[in-house]
């Protein structure tokens, strides 16, 4: 069987210690989660396994014939090829064996079949064969355009080179090429990055039935739940391995931390209460041996300490600057690269304080919408306006561009500070984790969450009261997450946002925009009703607007007959009674999303999900409570829906 041992691995950055003295086994068996907080040293250690950089000490030993294959989470290369040559390319370890395979039938056809060796040579002949069709090798084409369609590339895209393709698209690239190689043993350093909901999916799918072994870094529980039955986690510089799913390995440490916690806390007090005994009676003769076994006491405890890493960062968005109600006025946006048009016509407003979600499949133009309301891309028709008072603050999807290379991340902020903050930035710093000597780090050698840590406090920097965020949560681990969600639930100002987190979207939209197939549409609700709309429509109960706003012409026919006096009265009431109880179905909503929210809150508290019984009663609530809440949104469906046709 394939596989790859590390014994006693140790690796040192200077001071730090990122691997002390770890050994782990994986094999063509292993599904595999290498978990950890941002900047503990996941990558450092795939790159290690990878034997693309060399530990300090320590061996690794590999199956000779196995195969491995690795996929960096940052710094891709690509050849400059179309995408079907560059992804057909991760059949080149085959070109060996077929040369052989020439060179052999090259010799029977100039030898005497009776000849000795011929017996040999067909033999041979006949392996290598079947070494080249069980490589999948004449079927690479097929097999390459699966993928590439599986990973959300479209048929158009087979022939362009693959440089002409975004940061988070080579990421796919790339990754096609290390499942189309179908290697023993797959090194993913977050393959969940760059992709949606769709794609996240189809390789959540072709994990879970993949032959091979796999070790796999990823923030998206969701995802390691359905492919992973083993978590290794890097803490502190060990590895320690929990056997289970990804949610039982969640569980598992949090009361462990919580041990560990408690533990600490008992033993600072203990340690305050010898001191203080020490310092009390110090100098009290008949006291003198009582002191002096305190204080050996006090030298031989093995100190518990609290680990670096559950330091969480902190921070808020600055009060966003005084503005309008007005923030932002698109008026027949288009937009087309060349011949593809991403955006048709869109008008869109935004009030101060909502939060819009940029719904869509990747290469919608979701980013690119980003960038024309950033001013970035100027290249459309239409008009941007921002309202009187509007300062937006920019996050690039792309972080891996967003730093100045090779400079300290002191520098990085100091040159992007106002004067008045210059002062200020260590402190920041400090509350997003650079400490110490992590200020005269180089920008080159980040993390992918201390990239996107460092872009987040450049953005900071400017208060704004338009935050236009393309994929924030890229990189970031669970923690950071989540301390970002709850700043920006915080933020009063107004927000457009890209990102592909559930959990995130959920909890933050106001109002939904998708856009697809250069066609777009507005969801006057959250992320729940903009799903469960669509589950509806899909389903066919109820009907896409887009298909009724084709309808509109046959409709206004119907109502070019005069309405008389009467009729246009009791419409108006009958609309008046609909708003009122519109409001009141919406009050109702909001509150039961709390509710929802609270008991969704309740589930993590260790009492709760600890007990299956506790557990069990919260979630029969929340059953309940979406039951009611669908019910709520399917009522104003309907009423909205009376309202449209009698405004008709
Ligand atoms: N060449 C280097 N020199 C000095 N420090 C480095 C170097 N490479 C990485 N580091 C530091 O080592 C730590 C571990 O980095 P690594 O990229 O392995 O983290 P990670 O666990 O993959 O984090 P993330 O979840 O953010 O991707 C980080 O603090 C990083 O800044
Ligand atoms: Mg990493």
């Amino acid at each position: 069987m394939a596989f790859v041992q590390l014994n006693n691995i140790s690796l040192n950055f200077g001071e730090r210690k990122i691997v002390d003295n770890i050994s782990l086994n994986i094999s063509s068996d292993s599904k595999m989660a290498l978990s950890g907080g941002n900047g503990s040293g996941k990558s450092t250690l795939m790159k290690i396994i990878a034997e693309i950089n060399p530990p300090d000490s320590g061996e690794i030993i590999k199956d000779k014939s196995s195969r491995v294959a690795y996929l960096p989470q940052s710094g891709i290369v690509l050849s400059g090829k179309s995408l079907i040559e560059d992804t057909e390319g991760a059949f080149d370890y085959m070109i060996p064996v077929i040369e052989e395979k020439n060179r052999i039938e090259q010799m029977l056809s100039t030898v005497n079949e009776a000849t000795d060796g011929t017996d040999s040579m067909l033999e041979k002949l006949h392996e290598l064969q079947e070494a080249i069709d069980n490589s999948g090798y004449y079927a690479r084409r097929e097999s390459a355009a699966i993928i590439l369609n599986g990973l959300g590339f479209s048929s158009e895209d087979l022939e362009k080179t693959t440089t002409e393709f975004s940061g988070g698209w080579q990421m796919r690239i790339a990754l096609t090429r290390v499942l189309l190689s179908n290697p023993d043993i797959m090194l993913l350093d977050e393959p969940t990055n760059y992709l949606d909901l769709e794609a996240r999916n189809w390789l959540e799918g072709y994990l879970s039935t993949y032959k091979g072994g796999f070790i796999i870094v990823s923030h998206d529980r969701y995802f390691l739940d359905s492919t992973v039955n083993e978590v290794a986690e890097l803490f502190s510089s060990k590895i320690k391995i929990y056997k289970g799913n990804y949610s039982s390995y969640e569980k598992k440490r949090e009361l462990e931390l919580e041990q560990l916690v408690k533990d600490y806390k008992r033993q600072q007090e203990e340690i305050a209460k010898t001191e203080d005994f020490i310092n009390r009676f110090r100098y009290q003769a008949t006291k003198a041996k009582q002191v002096q076994s305190r204080i050996k006491a006090l030298d031989k405890i093995e100190r518990i300490e609290l680990p670096e890493n559950m330091k969480k960062i902190a921070f808020h968005f600055p009060p966003p600057p005084h503005s309008g109600k007005q923030v932002l006025k698109i008026e027949d946006l288009s937009k087309a690269y060349g011949e593809h048009k991403v955006i048709n016509n869109l008008d869109l407003q935004l009030e101060a304080g909502e939060k819009l979600v940029i719904a869509g499949r990747n290469g919608a133009g979701k980013s690119t919408l980003m960038r024309i309301i950033a001013g970035i891309d100027k290249d459309y028709t239409g008009n941007i306006i921002y309202g009187s008072g509007i300062a937006a603050g920019y996050f690039s999807q792309d972080v891996d561009n967003a730093l100045t290379p090779n400079v300290t991340v002191l520098e990085e902020i100091e040159s992007s500070a106002p004067t008045h903050l210059v002062p200020e930035v260590r402190g920041m710093l400090g509350a997003f984790l650079f400490r110490g000597d992590d200020i005269y780090k180089s920008t080159n050698v980040l993390s992918g969450g201390e990239r996107n840590r460092l872009s987040l406090l450049k953005l900071l920097l400017h208060p704004s009261n338009l935050l236009l965020l393309d994929e924030p949560t890229n990189h970031l681990d669970l923690q950071s997450k989540d301390v970002l969600l709850e700043a920006l639930k915080e933020y009063s100002g107004t927000l457009v946002f890209v990102s592909h987190d559930r959990y995130f979207i959920e909890n933050l939209a106001t109002k939904v925009i998708e856009i697809e197939n250069g066609k777009h549409r507005l969801f006057p609700g959250n992320y729940e009703y903009y799903l469960w709309r669509k589950e509806q429509e899909a389903e066919g109960i109820l009907e896409d607007s887009n298909t009724k706003r084709n309808k509109e012409p046959e409709q206004l026919d119907v109502s070019e007959a005069k309405l008389s006096h009467q009729e246009e009265k009791r419409i108006k009431n009958r609309i008046r009674k609909l708003e009122r109880e519109e409001e009141e179905v919406l009050v109702k909503a909001e509150k039961i999303e709390e509710e929802i929210q609270l008991l969704n809150k309740k589930m993590q508290d260790p009492d709760v999900y600890s007990s299956a019984k506790k557990a069990d009663e919260v979630q029969k609530s929340i059953a309940e409570k979406e039951a009611l809440h669908g019910s709520l949104l399917e009522k104003w469906e309907k009423i909205e829906q009376e309202k449209e046709e009698l405004t008709q």
